[in-house]
């Protein structure tokens, strides 16, 4: 028994001292510097240091699609013209640019920074001349690239908005949400991780409203709101443990999402349909504009949308919804240029300023098509009927009427 026993301690201390030796191997000693990703990747030796000094993250990892098949090093690679840290042996870099997914997934980022993800939504905040939150300016081709596809929306100055807030304001607010079409260093442009979260990188997560939600809510465009009121939104939570969310995308069912969540109507694949990551292919009109004109391309948009439709709705349905939805925008329409009347003839007459957020006209102007015109619109568009109404037909009332008195009192009469 002794004997045995200490076989056992002597067996025990061994599997100690190799376990002590292969962690200081793979961690403390590091790597010589001239590793190739192929050699990082057979030996692990990024996650099996984590595995320590950062568990949570190298958790999140293995539960992606990325686990087994790509390393850290593939994200974390320092590609030309990003800040590179000497790290253990390894040249990483802190930030991981879209430029980095697009050297595995070009198809997605081709479609990313044609839609108004692109490079749009950062100008609607820096514009192309200012600097802002450690990002370069867009560089001429990008420019131009952008502008083909949507004219006006890069080649403009920074929100005026933006500019009285200031920095600090804008890199906690603006920055966090309209990065995802930021310019990077490497020349790329975009941030994937706003949907797709940093190390998880699941399709599941990328398909749920809240994903998209962490944008697209609030009062300005209450995409959430209003999808969680909508019955798609009702059907969803009580649904979606039955869902299969996780499915590949090239193989998504309406067996596996029998109930749409934004992705489904806005990008998905459904039934052997076409995926896209370009946002504004299937939409019709310039719903956040103060008045609303069909975009472009926009016959072709409605289309690729009622295609999406059609795997749950009959036809009828479907022209219903938009034939509604339509009247609630041209109505917008109409008390957005009538209250627009108003307010220019004010500027015009030397009663405010225009432009810039330097008058509470300019406020009370910008709560009436901002707030209240668009969350109508969004809310006819989207089966919001509260949003519609209460929060949007109604104040889009009152306020039509706060502006003709105040135009009223004004000029004195
Ligand atoms: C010997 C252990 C070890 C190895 C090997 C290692 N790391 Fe780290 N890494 C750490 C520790 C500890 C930290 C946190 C403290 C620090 O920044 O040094 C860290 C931090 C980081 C950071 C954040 C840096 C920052 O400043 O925020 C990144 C990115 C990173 N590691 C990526 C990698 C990649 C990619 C590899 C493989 C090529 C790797 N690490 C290999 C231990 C290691
Ligand atoms: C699919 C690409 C991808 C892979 C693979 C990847 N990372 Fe990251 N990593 C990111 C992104 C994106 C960020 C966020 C960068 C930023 O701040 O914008 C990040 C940030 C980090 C950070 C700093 C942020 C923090 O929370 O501390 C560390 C450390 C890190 N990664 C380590 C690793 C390690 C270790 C691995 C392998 C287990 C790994 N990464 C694999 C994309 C990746
Ligand atoms: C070195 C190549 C490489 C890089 C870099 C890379 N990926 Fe991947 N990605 C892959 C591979 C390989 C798969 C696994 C495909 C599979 O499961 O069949 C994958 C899977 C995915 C999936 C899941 C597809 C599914 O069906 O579940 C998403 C989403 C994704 N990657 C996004 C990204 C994003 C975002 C980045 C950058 C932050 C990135 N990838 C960086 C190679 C890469
Ligand atoms: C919570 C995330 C979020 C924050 C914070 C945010 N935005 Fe936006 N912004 C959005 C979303 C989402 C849209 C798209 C709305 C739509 O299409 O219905 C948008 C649209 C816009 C547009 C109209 C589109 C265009 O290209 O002209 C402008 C301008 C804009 N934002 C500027 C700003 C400025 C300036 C700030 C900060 C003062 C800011 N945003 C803060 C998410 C955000
Ligand atoms: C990190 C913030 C963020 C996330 C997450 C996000 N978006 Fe957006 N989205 C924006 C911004 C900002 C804009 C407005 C860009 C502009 O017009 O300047 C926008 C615009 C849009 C548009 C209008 C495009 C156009 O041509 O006008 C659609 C549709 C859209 N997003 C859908 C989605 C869907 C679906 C998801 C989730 C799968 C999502 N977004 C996730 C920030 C985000
Ligand atoms: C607005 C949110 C959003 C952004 C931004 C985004 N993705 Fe995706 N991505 C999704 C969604 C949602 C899916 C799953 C679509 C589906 O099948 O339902 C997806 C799927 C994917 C897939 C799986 C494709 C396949 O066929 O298996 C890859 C790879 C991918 N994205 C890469 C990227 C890359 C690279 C970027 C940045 C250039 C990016 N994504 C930016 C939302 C986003
Ligand atoms: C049932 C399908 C469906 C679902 C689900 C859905 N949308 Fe939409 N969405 C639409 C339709 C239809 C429009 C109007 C398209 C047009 O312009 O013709 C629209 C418009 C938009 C716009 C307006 C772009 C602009 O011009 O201002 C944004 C942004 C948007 N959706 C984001 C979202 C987000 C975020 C979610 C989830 C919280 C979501 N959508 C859920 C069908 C859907
Ligand atoms: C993946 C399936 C799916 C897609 C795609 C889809 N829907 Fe639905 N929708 C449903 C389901 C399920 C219901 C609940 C009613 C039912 O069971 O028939 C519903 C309900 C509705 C309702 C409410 C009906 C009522 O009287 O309560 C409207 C309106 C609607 N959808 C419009 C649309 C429009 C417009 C589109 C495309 C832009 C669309 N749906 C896309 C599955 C879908």
């Amino acid at each position: 028994m002794a004997n045995h026993r200490t076989y056992l301690i002597v067996a025990l201390a061994a599997v100690a001292a190799i376990a002590v030796f292969l962690t200081l191997s793979a961690c403390g000693a590091g790597d010589n510097g001239d590793s190739t990703v192929e050699q990082v990747r057979a030996e692990g030796d990024c996650v099996e240091c984590h595995r320590t000094s950062t568990p949570g993250l190298v958790e999140t990892y293995e539960r992606g699609p990325h686990a087994n098949e790509i390393s850290c090093l593939d994200c974390h690679n320092a590609r030309e013209g990003l800040e590179a840290i000497d790290h253990n042996g390894f040249e990483v870099v802190r930030v991981t640019t879209a430029g980095h997914c697009a050297e595995c997934h070009e198809e997605q980022y081709d479609q990313h920074i044609k839609s108004r993800h692109g490079a749009s939504a950062w100008a609607a905040v820096a514009g192309n001349t200012l600097a802002l939150d450690g990002k370069p300016l867009f560089t001429e081709e990008q420019i131009a690239f952008a502008e083909e596809y949507h004219p006006g929306t890069v080649a403009r100055g920074p929100n005026p908005l933006a500019i009285w807030e200031g920095a600090g304001a804008v890199e906690n607010g603006c920055a966090v949400c309209h990065e995802i079409g930021a310019p990077n260093y490497d020349g790329s442009v975009g941030n994937c991780s706003k949907c797709h979260l940093r190390h998880a990188v699941r399709v599941d997560e990328a398909r749920l409203p809240e994903t998209c939600g962490s944008c697209h809510m609030g009062p300005d465009h209450a995409q959430l709101e209003i999808y969680n009121e909508s019955t798609h939104g009702v059907l969803f939570a009580s649904m979606r443990d039955d869902m299969n969310l996780g499915v590949t995308p090239s193989e998504l069912t309406t067996k596996d999402m029998p109930v749409p969540t934004c992705s489904t109507c806005h990008m998905s694949g459904l039934n052997g349909g076409t995926m896209t990551h370009d946002v504004t292919e299937r939409l019709s009109y310039y719903l956040f504009a103060p008045i609303s004109k069909e975009r472009p391309n926009g016959a072709e948009g409605r289309e690729n949308m009622k295609e999406v439709c059609l795997n749950c709705h009959g036809p009828s349905h479907i022209e219903e919804l938009y034939a509604d939805a339509d009247l609630t925008l041209h109505r917008t329409n109409e008390l957005v240029a009538h209250v627009k009347e108003i307010v220019d003839g004010l500027y015009a007459d030397g009663f405010a300023t225009a432009g810039g957020f330097d008058d509470l006209l300019d406020y009370e102007w910008f709560d009436y098509w901002h707030y209240f015109g668009r969350t109508a619109k969004h809310g006819a568009f989207m089966g919001g009927a509260d949003y519609t109404q209460w929060h949007g037909n109604y104040d889009l009332a009152l306020r039509t009427f706060e502006f003709e008195e105040l135009d009223a009192e004004l000029r004195g009469h």
